[in-house]
């Protein structure tokens, strides 16, 4: 029998982002950047009030402008240059929207999307664009002429991207890493489980215990762009 191929999982959630300065989802009473989720965050509230929608991403979006990858985003990178080089397979999967890892130099799979990418509601073309970014002004559709572009984000009750990539590299995974998501919110809150069950090694590292730690699981508490760096260190020594 062949022995298992060394294979790491990442997930990153709004934590790792936080260090960057950008706002994390929970934590601020229950809003975010001011907003209750439901009036932002769903197709409900797209079809309901666009201009409030709209507006409200493209805020998100020249937030991208004023912040930087920190030293969590690019651990992140050097571990997945380090992995490359070893033929360790590495995936690295986001809930954030944000670009910072992509800047940092990683590829990455966006579950629930990108604040860089608008999507047509229409036609579903996709359009990467962080030009247009007038708060009041819509993007129309190239391909469709359709009079507006929708942000290519996932919203509360719409199916997440990449799941069976992610399932497929999850089910071979033999080291498992979740770093700044409070693992609410679900399927991504899954995927910790998931990890355990196929015999990882699981590692979290947050500022408070995440709902779905487990003693298994081998907490690191403190702040990303702090823990991650060692984080990568040690996981490079192991591999
Ligand atoms: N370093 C590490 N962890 C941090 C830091 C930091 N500097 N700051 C905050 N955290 C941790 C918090 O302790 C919390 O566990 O990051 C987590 C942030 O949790 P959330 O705000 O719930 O973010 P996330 O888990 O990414 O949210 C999941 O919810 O609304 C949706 O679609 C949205 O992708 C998002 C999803």
């Amino acid at each position: 029998m062949s022995a298992q191929r060394t294979s790491l999982v990442v997930l990153t959630g709004a934590g790792i982002s936080a260090d960057s300065g950008l706002a994390t989802f929970r934590g601020g009473g229950g809003l975010w950047e001011g907003h209750r989720v439901e009036d932002v965050a769903t197709p409900q509230a797209w079809r309901r009030d666009p201009a409030l929608v709209w507006r409200f991403y493209q805020l998100r979006r020249r937030a991208l402008g004023t912040v930087e990858p920190n030293a969590a985003h690019r651990g992140l990178t050097e571990l997945a240059a380090e992995c490359a080089a070893r033929d360790v397979a590495f995936t690295l999967v986001t809930q954030n929207v944000d670009d910072l890892h992509e800047r940092a130099g990683s590829a990455v799979l966006h579950m629930h999307g990108e604040l860089a990418q608008l999507r047509c509601e229409r036609c579903d073309a996709l359009v990467r664009d962080l030009e247009r970014l007038e708060l009041d002004v819509y993007v129309p559709c190239a391909s469709c002429s359709h009079a507006r572009l929708r942000p290519d984000i996932v919203w509360f009750g719409e199916m997440p991207y990449f799941l069976d990539a992610i399932d497929e590299a999850l089910r071979a995974c033999t080291h498992f890493v979740s770093i700044g998501t409070s693992g609410v919110v679900y399927p991504a809150a899954g995927f910790l489980s998931v990890a355990r069950d196929v015999g990882a090694r699981t590692i979290v590292n947050s500022l408070d215990p995440p709902e779905n730690l487990d003693p298994r699981d081998d907490f690191r508490a403190g702040r990303a762009s702090e823990v991650v760096p060692g984080l990568v260190a040690e996981l490079l020594q192991d591999l």
